[in-house]
């Protein structure tokens, strides 16, 4: 359906299309012409879109806040999934991962050579020097926020210390990257690069992705990609950066029991952070960390 200058613009914003996206729309579409992946526009997120994600991030964050205040040697991931239930309810919220495609609980927990994925235990405890990702997601009245941290429990070794430290960087290289009508694949390139001249590996099978609408939307977001490919990056293309950095070789495997969680094959430790960007018209902004 073609849409008039005088027209509603499709954003919702109730301002003319002439004096809303029209000039963006023909600039995406001059990238397109020149045969560059564009994002459809439904994913790029409306002003009022971005507000329903920020209060959705905001009790994401909390979550990670609350989990940030009693973590500790002794306590079990089930301990961490029963706080992350409770945070999101009593929010009148609902934690994204539980009952996604199965997945048994509201958070993902990964510790030492767990990548990802990890499902909370009342059996798994932590100890004294393993590193944890604790991996949020939200639903709040249908907007999806996820971002995940890492913690050190206890007296953690320097080589662990600094793989948690490097990829939190390797993150805040690829936000550097996006801006407005650069690539996605520059995000990756990024951290790819970082994790690399500090000798680590990145993880290639498993990336970020859009999010808003969905827990999971186009596109998707791979670390080890090369600059100037992929998906343009428009204003209101919002998807997460969460690498999983691995100390040793990037080669993984997913656990054929529960069929969720997801190990370095050399059995070395793996860290992982990650955040929400929205691309906006002057580079980006964090809505979830
Ligand atoms: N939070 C994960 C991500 O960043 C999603 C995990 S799916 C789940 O994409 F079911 F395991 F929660
Ligand atoms: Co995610």
């Amino acid at each position: 359906m073609k849409i008039s200058p005088n027209d509603p613009c499709w954003c919702g914003s109730g301002r003319k299309y002439k004096k809303c996206h029209m000039a963006q729309d023909e600039k995406v579409r001059m990238y397109r012409d020149l045969g560059k992946l564009v994002p459809p526009n439904k994913l790029l997120k409306t002003p009022e879109q971005i507000e329903g994600i920020k209060r959705s991030a905001r009790i994401n964050m909390a979550c990670l806040d609350a989990v940030a205040e009693v973590i500790k040697a002794g306590m079990s991931t089930q301990d961490i999934d029963d706080i992350i239930y409770e945070v999101t309810t009593r929010a009148g919220a609902i934690p994204a991962p539980l009952d996604y495609e199965g997945f048994p609980k509201s958070v993902c927990t990964s510790i030492n050579d767990e990548v990802c994925h990890g499902i909370p235990d009342p059996d798994i405890i932590l100890k004294d020097g393993d590193i944890i990702n604790v991996d949020v997601s939200t639903i709040l009245d249908g907007y999806f926020s996820d971002s995940s941290r890492m913690f050190l429990i206890g007296d953690v070794s320097e080589e662990k210390r600094r793989l948690v430290e490097v990829t939190k960087e390797c993150v805040e290289q690829g936000l550097k990257a996006v801006k407005p009508y650069g690539f996605l694949g520059d995000v990756g390139a990024a951290v790819n690069a970082y994790a690399k001249a500090h000798g680590y590996s990145v993880v290639r099978e498993i990336g970020g992705h859009g999010i808003g609408l969905e827990f999971h939307e186009d596109p998707w977001v791979s670390f080890v990609s090369d600059p100037g490919t992929g998906m343009l990056l428009v204003p209101g293309l919002t998807f997460t950066i969460e690498p999983m950095v691995n100390m040793g070789r990037p080669e993984i495997y997913c656990d054929e029991d529960n069929g969720w969680t997801i190990y370095t094959q050399d059995g070395r430790p793996s860290a992982q952070w990650e955040i929400l960007v929205t691309v906006t018209e002057e580079g980006c902004e964090v809505l979830c960390w």
